[in-house]
């Protein structure tokens, strides 16, 4: 009995992806966040795994839940929790994929007590998380390292900026431009870039599709 669509094509490789957004605390109440649902990585996950995969899913608050016996869960709240767990499981990965929607900043006091409201304004002061995948990027030997890139102008100039500076082997470009695509969106509408620059746009698709098209261009950029 064979079967083409169950080709396990990823069969003992070890794939390590991101999903979800990350909480950064601003007192024990509150926090800074963004509209991630963790859809995206989560449906890779699934594909991977289904695909012959060892997953370890790293990913920030969501409401999503996994059962599939090849997909090992880890939650994080913070970036720096998340960059922490990419580190832990790094060596062993053959493919990393970054799918969180990783906060760019954290407040930079976090108060123990719940801040109360006194003066009409009231400025938080922010700084710079650490950039995960660019950290992995830097020390990377066997590993496929896969990003995505969210853009609102220059699209492909600034994919193919972050692919270099982050070291990564292959981008996935978000399109906001179309409608149907993005945060809380069932579909997603994305570029790849692979490390030659080779440019190649997909169609509008539900992430499910999406998830697998990434898969399907992983498997073929790795083989190169
Ligand atoms: N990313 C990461 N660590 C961060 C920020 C982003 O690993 N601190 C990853 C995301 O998971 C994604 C990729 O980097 O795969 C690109 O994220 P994006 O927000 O588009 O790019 P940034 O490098 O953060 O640049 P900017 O937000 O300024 O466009
Ligand atoms: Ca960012």
């Amino acid at each position: 009995f064979f079967n083409n669509q169950t080709t396990p094509d990823l069969k003992d490789k070890k794939v390590v992806i991101t999903a979800g957004p990350t909480y950064e605390p601003l007192d024990p109440v509150r926090f800074i966040g963004n509209h991630s649902t963790g859809k995206m990585g989560f449906d890779i996950a699934v594909e991977a795994a289904s695909r012959g995969a060892g997953v370890v899913l790293i990913t920030g608050p969501t409401s999503l839940r996994i059962t599939h016996p090849a997909v090992k869960v880890v939650h994080v709240t913070t970036a720096n929790e998340m960059y922490q767990q990419c580190h832990k499981f790094f060596s062993s990965a053959d493919i990393v994929i970054g799918a969180a929607a990783v906060a760019d900043y954290r407040p930079k006091v976090v108060a123990d007590q719940k801040i109360k409201k006194n003066d009409e304004e009231f400025v938080i002061a922010l700084e710079k998380n650490p950039d995960i995948l660019a950290s992995l990027g830097a020390v990377k030997s066997h590993q496929f390292l896969v990003g995505f890139a969210l853009e609102t102008e220059n699209e492909i100039e600034y994919a193919k900026s972050k692919l270099k500076k982050k070291n990564l082997d292959l981008i996935v470009l978000n399109s906001l431009n179309d409608k149907g695509a993005g945060f809380g969106k069932p579909t997603n509408k994305v570029t790849f870039i692979d490390k030659d620059f080779n440019v190649f746009p997909q169609e509008l698709k539900s992430k499910e599709a999406v998830a697998k098209d990434i898969i399907d261009q992983i498997v073929k950029s790795y083989a190169k």
